[in-house]
């Protein structure tokens, strides 16, 4: 199935000058991007975004945390998207995270993280809707889509 899935670089990357790194996996694995912006993450989008934890130990440091500095919002597309992305992320920990995943190589703890990604399709399609209008979402046609079969 082709899904479209939510993904962020948090500020911490963005602060290690690691969007490269990290958009050009996204693109190598042959995803497509679909949509892109740049900004600080208000309070009112970071306690939507992260409604779900409202009320965890964890909610208010995550909170300071996405709103301390620029941060990438991106929607990327392909097969099975979501679950791709996710293992491309690794582990939330990233002491846990397996090497060769985006935490793994680049991150040491829990919360600083890296990087965001939906965790299912419904997900996607909730944060899509919080960072992007449907305007600023594209569907083009790549190059390779043109001549290569996905299948
Ligand atoms: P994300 O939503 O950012 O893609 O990460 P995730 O699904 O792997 O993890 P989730 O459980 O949704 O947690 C959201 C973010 O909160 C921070 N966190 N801190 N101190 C802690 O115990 C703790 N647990 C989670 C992380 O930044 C995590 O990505
Ligand atoms: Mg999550």
């Amino acid at each position: 199935m082709i899904e479209r899935t939510f993904v962020m670089i948090k500020p911490d990357a963005f602060g290690r000058r690691l969007c490269g790194e990290i958009i050009g996996r996204y693109e190598r694995k042959g995803l497509k991007l679909v949509g892109m912006k740049l900004q600080i993450v208000s309070n009112t989008l970071a306690e939507q975004h992260y409604a779900e934890h409202k009320g965890k130990k964890f909610y208010p440091a995550l909170v300071d945390f996405i709103t301390s500095g620029p941060t990438v919002q991106m929607v990327w597309e392909g097969e099975n998207a979501v679950a791709a992305v996710r293992k491309m992320n690794g582990a939330t920990n990233s002491q846990e995270a397996d090497l060769g995943t985006i935490r793994g190589d680049h991150g040491l703890t829990v919360q600083n993280n890296l990087v965001h990604a939906s965790d299912s399709v419904d997900t996607a399609t909730r944060e899509i809707a919080i960072y992007f209008r449907p305007e600023e979402l594209f569907d083009h046609v790549m190059p390779d889509e043109k001549w290569m079969k996905n299948d």
